[in-house]
């Protein structure tokens, strides 16, 4: 589906936000290393990594992260594994930086967000980011912490994002997984509304509830995402979305549309022009959260891509719970459509939707928590 022809100037000129004002680049294609794309292998004859709840992570775990965030964070720009070019993979692949030229539809943008596109793409992200992290933490366990916003022992920005220094030496008195650029309102002990809208914002937290209450209301959002909504796979997942389609509005997933935009508008500051970082797809690649991140000189924020394990997380519960119809799109046009990413030894692989249907395959799992929205029918 898609060619590495990025257009750098036409993505810079449809950005869907003012690129006055706006923090972050917009400039989002990724460098150059003269490589020819080759086929994915799976991983084989690897141990199974499990992700676990940044809430709870070890001593151990949350310093192989850091150590991994600071080391990505001081590579040049323009490596395929610094911080800002893997943030600048979302930005790419959300706002106009590939067409559907392989196609046959020069013209055409992809677009992975609102449709069935949405789960997949964002698996094989973390999936390379991960791989990458691992490189630099030095830590043959590493895996990827997730966001446990569904429980409510997880349902504030985890500790671990929040203070800007760190004692620890090995990080010169910096937190390599803090982002400036949160609304500081909603810092712990501040609990995570999963119906968070653009309405919210305006109507200035008016109809804000208390935490017990919010906690409650969390889980039935959690219960309609991924058992009321989400019946098949096009509630799920969302609406076909197939080359040369022109429409782009396909239908949006239950979790995409709901706790996972919620999550994404509530952490990013609202006093910033595109609630920059986690309110906006552009920079949304630059939280730590949706990895996780620093201010101006370093830009984007990490909590992204902590937020995103959890959303992987969601695809890999709703399969679990065994209900009929709660599995992939088998079409075609789903199973063959396709990125680039570069991988941990910085080749450029190509990966099908197909191939990301089963996390055992690619050698990663997630620690058990608990999912007690289960029984939050709402
Ligand atoms: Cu690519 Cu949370 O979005």
């Amino acid at each position: 589906l898609i060619s590495l022809r990025c257009h750098q100037h036409w993505l810079e000129a449809k950005q869907g936000f003012k690129s006055e004002g706006a923090i972050r680049t917009g400039r989002c294609c990724p460098p150059s290393l003269g490589k020819t794309i080759q086929p994915f292998v799976f991983p084989s004859n690897e141990k199974t990594r499990v992700r676990w709840p940044a809430h709870k992570g070890s001593e151990k775990q949350v310093k192989s992260y850091k150590k991994a965030m600071k080391a990505i964070r001081e590579l040049p720009d323009n490596h395929p594994h610094s911080f800002v070019s893997q943030a600048k993979i979302h930005c790419a692949y959300c706002n106009g930086g590939y067409t559907q030229v392989d196609s046959g539809f020069p013209t055409i943008d992809i677009q992975i967000h609102n449709s069935w596109l949405f789960f997949p793409f964002h698996r094989w992200y973390l999936y390379f980011y991960e791989r990458i992290l691992r490189k630099y933490s030095g830590d043959d366990d590493f895996a990827l912490p997730y966001w446990n916003w569904d429980n409510p022992e997880g349902m504030t920005i985890p500790q671990m994002f929040v203070e800007e220094k760190d004692d620890d030496p090995l990080f010169e008195n910096k937190n390599p997984l803090f982002d400036v650029y949160r609304d500081t309102r909603h810092l712990p002990p501040k609990v995570v509304d999963l119906f968070f809208s653009g309405a919210k914002l305006a109507n200035n937290f008016a109809d804000e509830l208390d935490s017990e209450r919010q906690k409650a209301c969390n889980l039935s959002m959690v219960y309609k995402d991924l058992i009321r909504n989400a019946t098949d796979w096009k509630g799920f997942f969302g609406g076909e979305y197939t080359a040369g389609n022109m429409t782009v509005k396909p239908s949006v997933g239950s979790v995409e549309s709901n706790s996972h935009t919620a999550v994404h508008v509530w952490v990013g500051d609202s006093s910033k022009p595109n609630r920059e970082d986690m309110g906006n797809f552009y920079s949304a690649g630059y939280d730590p959260l949706f990895y996780v991140h620093h201010a101006n000189v370093d830009r984007y924020d990490p909590l992204f891509y902590v937020h995103h394990a959890n959303v992987d997380r969601m695809w890999k519960l709703w399969k679990d719970l065994g209900i009929p119809g709660h599995s992939e799109p088998t079409s075609e046009d789903w199973l063959k459509a396709s990125y680039v990413f570069y991988d941990e030894n910085e080749n450029l692989v190509r990966v099908y939707n197909e191939d990301s249907v089963n996390i055992n395959d690619l050698k990663y799992d997630f620690e058990v928590s608990k999912t007690p929205w289960k029984n939050s029918r709402p």
